[in-house]
């Protein structure tokens, strides 16, 4: 039986992997840190299955780290999806984001070295954040596209990718230095209904989700709603705007007019595996090829509902605007296509719609 190590196993994405390692047949070791809460949510289901260990270390104490691997050496794979993995937060905890997010990575790939862990594979969760405000050109007959690839350039433009790119320097590094199998996954935004409430994917599906429930209890046709009170106030309501039980908080939100190439986590879990199972380690971008913006999400996930008019129910609200933003993220994944035989399964649309469902239930 092989046994892999998840840091960050709590995560919309530990959770993916787990299910899949799993059904591989693995043993898989997650790493979770003590909080005051339970973030086993993701993993409830799978908490009871004898193939499943947690063993509790965070990834800033390399001391910890070191001890983990130290009792699974034996690992052939060890992934690290461990992060401070919201854009805006990291601007507003910078250090934070960079003992998690970018020296976190370096503790683990030490570890590996000083234990002389040559033969378990490692994996990196690198992002298309990196990219910041770069991309590449294809100039075609008629048009021009705009793409990002593993050969172009980052431009970081937050705190939480400027450590993002340090730790895949790093992974880089100790493949090239040290000889260890490394390998780097640069995803584009992957979402689902397992995503954390602060995306704005999942704020939308979220949002909807509770309107309805609520147009439901209070017997009012969600499409019959106003807006009401003043513009800073802002809520949609049922018949009148006095009644304050009638009203329910718009959606609040920063910048529509973004565009990501959005794709399902479950997919993207899959290629992070099939990387560690080439018998070089390499870097390669996962994504779909499409992009869309925040307000075509908008559109689709309330349209979804029947609801044709999202932005009666939308209040833009500068609290949401970053300090720098990444405007432009299209993927152009035809390495992993051609290398691992990867191609994503969900559409836009089917993605999207999936979201709403599951936060209508
Ligand atoms: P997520 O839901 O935010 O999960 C992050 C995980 O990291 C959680 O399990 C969290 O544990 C853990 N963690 C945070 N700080 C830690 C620490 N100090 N020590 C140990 N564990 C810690 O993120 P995700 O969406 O699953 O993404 C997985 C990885 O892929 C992240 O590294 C992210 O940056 C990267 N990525 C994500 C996307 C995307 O679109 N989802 C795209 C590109 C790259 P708690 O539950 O205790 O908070
Ligand atoms: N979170 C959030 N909340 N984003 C909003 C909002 C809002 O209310 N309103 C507009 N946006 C815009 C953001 O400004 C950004 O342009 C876009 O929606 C997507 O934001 P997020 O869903 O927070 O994702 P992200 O692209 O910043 O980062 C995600 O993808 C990266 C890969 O490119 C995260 O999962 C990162 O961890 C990941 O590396």
């Amino acid at each position: 039986m092989k046994k892999a190590i998840i840091f960050g196993i709590t995560g919309q994405d530990g959770s993916h992997l787990t299910d899949l390692l799993l059904e591989k047949d693995y043993e898989v070791i997650g790493v979770t840190r003590r909080v005051s809460v339970d973030t086993t949510s993701r993993i409830s289901t799978l908490l009871e299955n004898k193939n499943l260990k947690l063993e509790s270390g965070d990834i800033t104490d390399a001391h910890s780290v070191i001890n983990i691997l130290k009792n699974h050496q034996d690992a052939a794979e060890v992934y690290n999806l461990a992060a401070q993995s919201h854009v805006a937060v990291s601007f507003k905890q910078p250090a934070l984001t960079w003992d998690i997010t970018g020296k976190g990575c370096l503790n683990i790939l030490q570890a590996m070295v000083d234990l002389d862990m040559k033969k378990s594979r490692f994996y990196q969760a690198s992002s298309s954040e990196m990219y910041g405000k770069n991309y590449d050109v294809e100039v075609g007959m008629t048009s021009e596209s705009k793409y990002q690839d593993e050969d172009t350039k980052f431009i970081p433009q937050s705190p939480y990718a400027i450590a993002k790119c340090a730790a895949h320097y790093m992974t880089r590094l100790y493949r090239e230095g040290y000889g260890l199998h490394t390998s780097a996954g640069i995803l584009f935004n992957h979402e689902g209904p397992r995503r954390g409430e602060n995306f704005v994917t999942r704020k939308i599906t979220k949002w909807i989700g509770d309107y309805i429930k609520w147009c439901n209890t209070k017997g009012i046709m969600p499409e019959d709603s106003i807006a009401c009170g003043t513009e800073e106030e802002l809520y949609v309501a049922g018949r009148t705007s006095r009644d304050q039980d009638l009203q329910f908080p718009k959606l609040r939100l920063g910048n529509l007019d973004a565009y990501r190439d959005w794709g399902y986590a479950g997919d993207y879990c899959e290629a992070m595996w099939m990387m560690l199972q080439q018998d070089q380690p390499d870097d390669y971008v996962i994504c779909t090829g499409e992009t869309h913006t925040v307000r075509e999400f908008l559109q689709i996930a309330f349209s979804s509902v029947g609801l044709n008019k999202w932005d009666k129910f939308v209040t833009v609200d500068p609290e949401f605007y970053r300090p720098a933003e990444v405007d432009y993220l299209r993927g152009d994944c035809s390495k992993a296509k051609e290398k691992l035989g990867w191609n994503p399964k969900h559409s836009f649309e089917d993605l999207v719609k999936m979201m709403v469902m599951s936060d209508l239930s």
